[in-house]
């Protein structure tokens, strides 16, 4: 009897189709399509090179990106590097320039920074303590975000209302608590509007999310959901709190 592990079905790593499972074309979305874009020509107008675009590389930055992107907005890309991603994550820089023909400009932590606190507290800090999970996102995300934002007037995120109970009221253009607008021009998007966009525009995504990662942050902090657990519960999973590493403290 022939090894089953070499069957195709037994091969196969515990994978979903994330459009097959979520895309849902809703009436409501080419007008929600139509205010995103608005949204996104009214903050270029108003913040012109002060605006950037803040990129996890997330299906929702990825949907933004291609609302940009295809409108040839004047809008830069960024993305937090905070040498923990998954390599499917990095792989959608190269992606992007392929694609759309747009450079993403990278930002890494401080690498002395680095060397120090994990010399200091160990490469598993973040599971030991809140505040060592938080002092990691201060140097490896909230530390290059200061860098990002630097000469900004304005950031862009894929926020949506649905993904949490504290995101439940984030504004499609609101002040980030730092002097600057954050604008989240699909805040009012479902999962699956956002689903039926990629489909529909043949976006990009990472190849995460058909592995039940509906949001993805770094590598140690990420794990996939089961059925019926919350958007974001595969984040910071082990802990008892927000879910939020700063980046958003008002969201
Ligand atoms: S987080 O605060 O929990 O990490 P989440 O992953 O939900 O945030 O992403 C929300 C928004 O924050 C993204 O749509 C994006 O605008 C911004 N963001 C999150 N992570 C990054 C990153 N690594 N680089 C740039 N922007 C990011
Ligand atoms: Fe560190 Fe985890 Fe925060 Fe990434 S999400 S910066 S690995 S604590």
């Amino acid at each position: 009897m022939s090894d089953v592990s070499s069957l195709p079905w037994a091969a196969a790593p515990a994978a979903g189709n994330a459009i097959g499972l979520y895309a849902k074309w809703t009436p409501a979305l080419d007008d929600k399509i139509e205010a995103a874009l608005q949204r996104l020509r009214d903050a270029s107008i108003q913040h012109g090179d002060g605006l950037v675009q803040s990129s996890s590389l997330g299906v929702e930055d990825m949907v933004i990106t291609d609302l940009i992107a295809r409108t040839q907005l004047p809008i830069d890309i960024s993305t937090l590097d905070t040498g923990k991603l998954h390599a499917e994550t990095l792989a959608l820089i190269p992606r992007i320039r392929e694609r759309y023909g747009r450079d993403v400009a990278v930002f890494k932590p401080l690498a002395e920074a680095v060397v120090t606190f994990v010399k200091r507290e160990g490469d598993d800090a973040m599971y030991k303590s809140i505040e060592l999970r938080k002092a990691c996102c201060g140097l490896r995300k909230m530390e290059p975000l200061g860098r990002m934002l630097t000469g900004r007037s304005a950031w862009v995120t894929g926020l949506r209302r649905e993904q949490s109970g504290a995101r439940g009221d984030v504004g499609f253009d609101e002040d980030d608590g730092q002097g600057r607008r954050k604008i989240s021009p699909i805040a009012d998007w479902t999962w699956a509007e956002v689903w039926a966009y990629v489909q529909k525009f043949d976006v990009p995504y990472n190849p995460l999310h058909d592995q039940f990662m509906p949001s993805i942050g770094c590598a140690p902090c990420t794990r996939a959901i089961a059925v019926g657990e919350d958007f974001r519960a595969g984040r910071w999973w082990w802990e008892d709190s927000s879910k939020e590493c700063g980046l958003h403290a008002k969201a």
